[in-house]
């Protein structure tokens, strides 16, 4: 069985230390890139078919919507990751609106979890998990579900300790 590194990252203008920046590259991505590197991982970008607005306050808008609407929007390609190749899995997303992206959902609900062990990470400008982990252990409910790690958007470049400590090697 293989260990596989699932997230949602966005590009364009986002929220760091309250300020809108524009990364080129997601903080989520950054994360997700190191966990693989470190345990060899495979490693599956999910990606929303109509894509995000680059714009901070047009994705935040659309973010809102979606959350409120409980919206689960297509994932581009749809269907095409075969979920029983893994049994360790790790699950990366940025927090929007205090929970995971909607097309997180959509991903979670879309595939079986039921004997897995989930590895949950995310970033975030305020520190915390918000919602999503309550959210995650109520959707993926035959999965056994670890401590995650949460890091802000603004330190994923200081956090090679802890992301090494997350994936046991420390
Ligand atoms: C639409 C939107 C909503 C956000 N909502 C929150 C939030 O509720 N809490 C928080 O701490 N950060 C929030 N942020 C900041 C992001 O979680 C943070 O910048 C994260 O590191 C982005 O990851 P990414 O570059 O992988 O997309 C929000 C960002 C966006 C674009």
């Amino acid at each position: 069985m293989k260990t596989l590194v699932a997230y949602f990252s966005h590009v364009g203008e986002n929220l760091q230390n309250n300020e809108i920046v524009e990364l080129k590259k997601g903080n989520t991505e950054v994360v997700a890139e190191k966990i693989a590197a470190l345990t060899g991982a495979d490693l599956y970008k999910i990606e929303e078919d109509e894509p995000y607005p680059f714009k901070y306050e047009d994705c935040l808008r659309r973010a809102r919507r979606e959350d409120e609407n409980n919206e689960h929007p297509a994932m581009k390609g749809g269907v095409r990751l075969n979920i029983d190749d893994y049994d360790q899995i790790y699950i990366g997303f940025p927090i929007w609106y205090r929970t995971y992206p909607r097309v997180v959902a959509t991903f979670l609900e879309t595939y079986d979890f039921s004997g897995k062990t989930v590895y949950p990470f995310c970033t975030n400008d305020e520190g915390t998990f918000g919602i999503s982990l309550l959210e995650m252990q109520g959707v993926l409910k035959g999965a056994e579900i670890t401590d995650g790690l949460a890091i802000r958007g603004v330190d994923v470049n200081d956090s090679d300790g802890r992301i090494r400590s997350f994936v046991g090697l420390l």
